[in-house]
C-alpha cells in the first residue's frame, strides 16, 4: 500500500498497518538522527528540494506550526507560510475557502492546514488534487497530535494492549482528545476520562468508556494521564466555568499525582495553563513525558511528510541505504 499523494484529514479509517509503516519510518528518522545527525539519505532529499509545503494556519499554534517547519527544515522540504490573520487578505474579507483556492492555484505539493472546522472548508478540502495534512481543525481532530502521542506512548510501552489511557480536563472540545480515541480503537487499550459535568462529550464514541468524576480516582486507574487545556475560547457558556473551582479539582498537580502509578505516563499535547489544567512542577517528575512528545513530533511529522511526497521504494531504500548525504 502507499501514502504517496495521500491526504490525512482525520484517523477515523487509518489501519493499523499504516500506522506501523509510518512510525517505523518516524523511528528509522529518530534514530538516524540521534546516531548520525541527519534525518533522510541523499536520495529521499535530493527528491524532495523539488517539492513546495504550503503551510495555512487559519488559528493560532505554536507546537505544530514550529513542528511542521522544523521537520521540513530537517529533511531539506522548501515551504511556503500563509501570512497571519491580520496581515493575509482575510481581512480584507476574502474567506476561508478562497484563500485556500488561491492557496491551491500556487501549485503546492502538500498543504498543512489548520482552521476552525467548517462543512464547507472540509468539503472543498476533500477535492484538491494536492494531499492535504490536517494540522487541527476546531473540535473535529488534531491528526498529526494523536500519532505522537500514541508513538510517544509506544516508545515507553513494549505493547499497548492493557494500558488504561484518562484524558483529564475539557473533553468536550478537545480535538486532541477526538483523534487520540480515533487512533486507539486500533490498540486493545481502556479508554477513561475525567473532568466536570460540563466538560463531558457527547456522541457514541464516549458513551461506552469510563468516566471519573474524581480526578484521584481516575489517576488511581490510569497507566496513562493525558491532561487537556481548558479550551475557554471555545466555551459556549462561558459563566459555567469557574477556574478557582475547575483548578481545585481538576489541575494536574504534585498533590494529585501522588495517586498515579510508578510506571505510569503524564502527557499533555499542550499548551498548558499553569496552575489551571496543569502544574508546571508536574514537568520535572520523572513520569512526565511532554517535552519527548513535542520532539517526537517533528519525527512524526517529518515521516508524514516523506511518505506523501516519496515513492514506498524510495523509503525502503532509505530503510536499507540510510547513508549520510
Ligand atoms: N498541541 C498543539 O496543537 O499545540 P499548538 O496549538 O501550539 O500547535
Amino acid at each position: 500500500m502507499s501514502f504517496a499523494g495521500c491526504s490525512l484529514l482525520s484517523l477515523k479509517e487509518v489501519s493499523l498497518r499504516e500506522v506501523a509503516a509510518l512510525f517505523s519510518l518516524a523511528k528509522k528518522i529518530k534514530i538516524n538522527f540521534e546516531e548520525n545527525d541527519y534525518f533522510f539519505s541523499s536520495n529521499v532529499l535530493n527528491h524532495l528540494k523539488g517539492k513546495v509545503v504550503a503551510n495555512a494556519f487559519f488559528e493560532p499554534s505554536s507546537r505544530t506550526m514550529m513542528s511542521f517547519q522544523m521537520a521540513c527544515q530537517r529533511i531539506q522540504l522548501p515551504y511556503i507560510n500563509l501570512p497571519s490573520r491580520k496581515d493575509s487578505s482575510l481581512v480584507k474579507g476574502e474567506t476561508l475557502v478562497d484563500t485556500v483556492m488561491n492557496l491551491k492555484a500556487l501549485r503546492p505539493d502538500l498543504l498543512v492546514i489548520r482552521f476552525n472546522h467548517s462543512i464547507e472548508l472540509s468539503e472543498y478540502l476533500q477535492t484538491l488534487d494536492c494531499p492535504v495534512i490536517n494540522a487541527g481543525s476546531g473540535i473535529t481532530g488534531h491528526p498529526t497530535q494523536a500519532l505522537l502521542d500514541v508513538f510517544t506512548m509506544l516508545e515507553h510501552f513494549p505493547s499497548l494492549a492493557g494500558q488504561k489511557i484518562l484524558f483529564v480536563g475539557d473533553v468536550a472540545h478537545s480535538r486532541v482528545a477526538v483523534s487520540n480515541l480515533e487512533i486507539l480503537r486500533l490498540f486493545e487499550v481502556e479508554i477513561g476520562f475525567c473532568c466536570p459535568e460540563f466538560m463531558k462529550p457527547s456522541g457514541e464514541m464516549w458513551d461506552s468508556l469510563n468516566y471519573f468524576s474524581d480526578l484521584a480516582k481516575g489517576l488511581e486507574w490510569a497507566t496513562v494521564c493525558m491532561g487537556l487545556r481548558v479550551q475557554v475560547e471555545r466555551h459556549q457558556a462561558v459563566e459555567k466555568f469557574d477556574p478557582r473551582a475547575y483548578a481545585q479539582n481538576y489541575c494536574i498537580n504534585l498533590e494529585k499525582i501522588k495517586s498515579l502509578r510508578s510506571e505510569a505516563l503524564i502527557m499533555h499535547p499542550g499548551p498548558f495553563v499553569r496552575d489551571l489544567d496543569f502544574s508546571h512542577e508536574v514537568l520535572s517528575d520523572s513520569r512526565c513525558v511532554i517535552e519527548e512528545q513535542v520532539t517526537n513530533g517533528v519525527y512524526v511529522r517529518a515521516a508524514l511528510l516523506a511518505s506523501r511526497l516519496c515513492s514506498d521504494q524510495m523509503l525502503l531504500d532509505e530503510e536499507v541505504i540510510g547513508k549520510k548525504v
